[in-house]
């Protein structure tokens, strides 16, 4: 029998795959392991670094719960969600490339803490009252890429606390997320706080696989955003706050330029909606783009 060399296993894997009857998954398993077997022999990796390799994943799967995704944190902190984010808005680009009309908005990172079934609001309704924080006002439009509104379009919005922790990671009641939709103009609006910057999770073993790496686990003040509506492409996205730290540092490397936003503050009185306010508050203004599902 002919035996295998260092620079071999991955060609004699590949070839086993020669009954694969499905030929995207051929095609993701032999770069995968193309690439894997590439890696090892590059970093020359001993079976101590293997064995600590395995037990790191292990954890990371044992850190999982019906609250906690470790792997997607993983995933996130290695700048690999983003990439697929990327990797899907330039493959919708490209089909867009010869059609006329506007850019739709940057996608980012969906994150763990997305809640379905967030209450149903009214346009302008407060999520922040009652919670700690500075009151900001965000509004804008939705429309297509060619500035057609898209009315009744479903708009969820999450964000942290003014210590930059979410409702899923304080116990079991939904607070500061809801869901709105657009008026017949495709305008959208609500009251909440501004988000501060805040840490991903660090306790478990993607924290200390960073603090290994000498990273920070901040990501940048940012409100989740998710647009759907039919006949178009679902959008997962955030809008950042334009003076938050860690803008250059994203842990999860989310941030795009075109959803850095600005949030001026303004002195007490009447706010845009009408609302008196007693103190003083921000507004955010960002208008939407969603791309038709054809395209
Ligand atoms: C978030 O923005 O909520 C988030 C995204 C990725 C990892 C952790 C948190
Ligand atoms: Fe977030």
């Amino acid at each position: 029998m002919a035996q295998l060399e260092v620079s071999d296993f991955a060609q004699a894997v590949i070839d086993r795959m020669a009954e694969c009857k499905d030929p995207r998954f051929h095609q993701i398993m032999s770069s995968l392991v193309k690439h894997a077997h590439a890696f090892m022999r590059e970093v020359d990796l001993t079976p101590q670094e293997w064995m600590a390799g395995i037990q790191f994943l292990t954890a990371t799967g044992q850190k999982c719960d019906d609250k906690r995704q470790e792997f997607i944190l993983l995933s996130d902190t290695l700048g690999l969600s983003m990439l697929v984010v990327a990797l899907d808005q330039a493959r919708g680009a490209r089909a867009l490339a010869d059609q006329p009309g506007e850019k739709p908005t940057e996608a980012t990172v969906q994150g763990p803490f997305f809640w379905a079934g967030a209450p149903q609001l009214e346009l302008g309704a407060d999520i922040g009252e009652g919670h700690p924080g500075e009151p900001t006002y965000y509004h804008g439009r939705v429309t297509d890429t060619f500035g057609q509104p898209i009315a009744n379009c479903e708009v969820d919005v999450w964000s942290g606390d003014a210590d930059g922790l979410y409702d899923m990671q304080k116990g079991d009641n939904m607070s500061l997320r809801a869901q709105f939709r657009t008026d017949q103009e495709g305008n959208y609006r609500f009251w909440s706080i501004k988000p501060t910057f805040y840490p991903v999770p660090g306790d478990g073993p993607v924290g200390t696989m960073l603090d290994r790496m000498g990273r920070h686990l901040n990501r940048p003040g940012h409100m989740h955003m998710m647009l759907q509506a039919p006949g178009h492409e679902r959008l997962v996205t955030h809008i950042f706050v334009k003076d938050s730290p860690y803008l250059d540092s994203d842990a999860v490397f989310g941030v795009r330029n075109s959803l850095i936003v600005e949030f001026p503050k303004h002195a007490p009185g009447r706010a845009p909606d009408g609302r008196h306010m007693n103190k003083p508050y921000y507004t955010a203004e960002y208008d939407f783009r969603l791309v038709p599902s054809a395209a």
